[in-house]
């Protein structure tokens, strides 16, 4: 009797830890990807390719949730959020790593790169390659690189020349580097998060900003801004990361699977960026709020002038060599 009850209750167990084992094996692990930007915009888009390619190709085995606009974790928070586990993938703009690589400043260097097809050739060289891992010690690792595009100047005034910003309020975002560059043209830099924007705008707490055109219009900026300046003096891109204990601890099909996703929706994301600012500048043109000033080579050699004395600032911390590397990748191969 005694002997039955205890294959009985040994069954039962086996049984209970398998059917467990089993629910477990069957629930999709979830990822979450969270970002600051709107929907229609380069990363706004690339997230949501992410999740659809993700979930068709893993059925049943991924869920991506993806939370755009601030609405889960906005600047700030969200790399902590991605280290305590709370939230999977990110793609913060490169100006917003500096607290784990200094290297990866080399982005925000005004007028470094001469546009983004540059940007590009950096990104793929083995000196760009080597950021994406440059935070693994601090557990983040690098997925990829995605293109949003150069970055304009707006401002509640007209900026032609360099001197036209002195004395004015700049929101920047969190980077000694673009802190330093407005500095350098003697305005006043305010570090502010992206959701903070509009707003500060608005009210007058920064009379201007530098951003991308997607970001422009996606926000309503030129809704309180009167002008925009083609500056194309520095780029927006963003770093794909993940909490790298995360990464590595998923099963090597679905790790391989989302590495291989994750590809595909780099190249869809890096083609499609370009035209989509076009779309955006179009539509603040259309609106017909502001006006936008097209700079002449010389006045735009001014501009890079009064702003380059800010690389060496940032030599030691970013690297002599990381620098010409950067510099190199302005001539096509
Ligand atoms: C910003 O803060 O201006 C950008 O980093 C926002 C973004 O993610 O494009």
């Amino acid at each position: 009797m005694l002997k039955l009850s205890m294959q009985a209750l040994v069954c039962a167990v086996s049984l209970s830890v398998a059917g467990m084992l089993h629910a477990a094996g069957n629930a999709p692990i979830s990822i979450k990807f969270a970002h600051v930007v709107a929907e229609h915009t380069p990363k706004g888009q690339g997230a949501l390719l992410f999740k659809k390619l993700a979930e068709e190709r893993l059925p049943g085995r991924v869920r991506v949730e993806v939370y755009p606009n601030s609405s889960l974790f906005g600047d700030g928070k969200e790399m902590e959020a991605l280290l305590l586990g709370d939230v999977q993938l990110l793609a913060p703009s490169l100006a917003k790593f500096e607290h784990y690589a200094k290297q990866i400043q080399i982005f925000d260097l005004p007028f470094i790169f001469d546009d983004i097809h540059a940007v590009d050739r950096f990104q793929q060289s083995p000196q760009g390659k080597s950021l994406l891992t440059s935070m693994e010690s601090k557990g983040i690792t690098g997925l990829a690189y995605w293109h949003n595009g150069m970055k304009q100047l707006s401002a509640n005034k007209a900026l032609h020349e360099p001197k036209d910003a002195r004395g004015l309020k700049f929101r920047v975002q969190a980077s000694a580097v673009l802190d330093e560059q407005f500095k350098a043209l003697r305005a006043a830099p305010r570090k502010m998060s992206f959701a903070e924007v509009y707003q500060g705008l608005q009210t007058g707490v920064v009379n201007g900003t530098e951003n991308t055109w997607s970001n422009y219009e996606s926000q309503k900026v030129h809704e309180v801004q009167k002008f925009f300046t083609e500056s194309n003096h520095g780029a927006i891109d963003y770093m794909v990361i993940t909490n790298t204990k995360f990464w590595n601890g998923l099963p090597e099909d679905v790790r391989s699977e989302l590495e291989a996703v994750m590809g595909e929706v780099t190249v869809e994301v890096n083609k499609q960026a370009e035209a989509l600012n076009q779309a955006s500048r179009q539509t603040i043109v259309d609106a017909k709020t502001s006006e936008i000033i097209e700079l002449t080579p010389e006045q735009r050699a001014e501009w890079r002038k009064a702003m380059q004395p800010v690389w060496q600032k940032f030599e030691d911390q970013i690297g002599k060599d990381m620098i010409e590397a950067a510099q190199a990748a302005n001539s096509a191969p």
